[in-house]
């Protein structure tokens, strides 16, 4: 198997082995339960996935009972895949800038799990995200952060950046702000991030066999390396995780 990109199919799809899920982020249910903790469960009430992936979290969120629930993704045949395996949620093909475009209804509640970071227009993201949320909705982002170092010293896996637009605590509350959300709170999840991440590289070593069956050495090896390489950073001090959570005001 040649390098691929952890967002892609094959990335997504061996992820998904590793975790025994369909998820690609960090703490799998833990960390969705962690998000959801205080949201109301209400059946009439639209959520939306944004960068769900293959549909794990938005079929988790929709079983849990806190609404009915939208996926969009930009990766197709990861949707596609989803499609067939969640038929109880609705999902759209599409990059998120388009989102105006790709969905009919209006949100009570926007959340995205590790896909901000992947986004190369953040702030055209959060803007279209605030044209199809409801007054007052809310916005939660499960990401990673950058402590201070990595923009510096990034994490480079066969020439690809990792993770190429973490969370900066410096400039987001404004970018939020000028977008049509207001910051109401970040909650560090450094230790957390710390220890899901040491969780994830024992489960690759457990799974190794499986692993190179389906994509061979250079998946295990590529895994390896994307997977030390991030707790490594999270050991330096460098990388973290943070959810914020954010309100839909009026755009300044
Ligand atoms: C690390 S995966 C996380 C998937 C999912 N949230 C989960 O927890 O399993 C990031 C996802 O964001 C999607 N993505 C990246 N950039 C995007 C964009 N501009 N528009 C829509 N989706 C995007 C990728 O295709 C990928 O599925």
């Amino acid at each position: 198997m040649r390098p691929f990109g952890m967002n892609s199919f094959a990335g997504k799809r061996l992820l998904a082995l590793v975790r025994g899920e369909d998820y690609a982020h960090a703490g799998e249910e833990e960390a969705i339960d962690r998000v959801f903790e205080n949201l109301p469960k209400r059946s009439g009430q639209w959520l939306l996935d944004v960068g769900c992936g293959r549909g794990g979290t938005a079929n988790y969120v929709r079983r849990g009972g806190w609404g009915r629930v939208v996926g969009i993704d930009r990766d197709g045949d990861s949707l596609a895949y989803a499609r067939s395996r969640y038929p109880e949620v609705v999902f759209a093909a599409g990059d998120v800038c388009e989102v105006r475009r790709l969905v009919s209804q209006r949100f009570a509640l926007v959340y995205m799990f590790n896909a901000f970071y992947a986004f190369e227009a953040q702030r055209e993201a959060l803007a279209a995200l605030r044209q199809v949320a409801e007054e007052g909705a809310g916005l939660r982002i499960f990401d990673y952060l950058d402590r201070g170092g990595l923009r510096h010293n990034p994490l480079i896996v066969n020439g690809r950046r990792i993770i190429p637009h973490p969370i900066e605590r410096e400039s987001i509350s404004g970018t939020l702000e000028a977008t049509g959300w207001k910051l109401v709170s970040a909650e560090d999840l450094h230790q957390e991030y710390g220890r899901w991440y040491a969780s994830l590289l024992s489960r690759i070593e457990a799974r190794a066999s499986e692993i190179v069956a389906v994509g061979g050495e250079e998946a295990l090896d590529q895994l390896r390396a994307v997977y030390r390489g991030i707790l490594s950073k999270i050991e330096q001090g460098l990388l973290g995780g943070v959810l914020l959570s954010s309100v839909a005001v009026d755009p300044c």
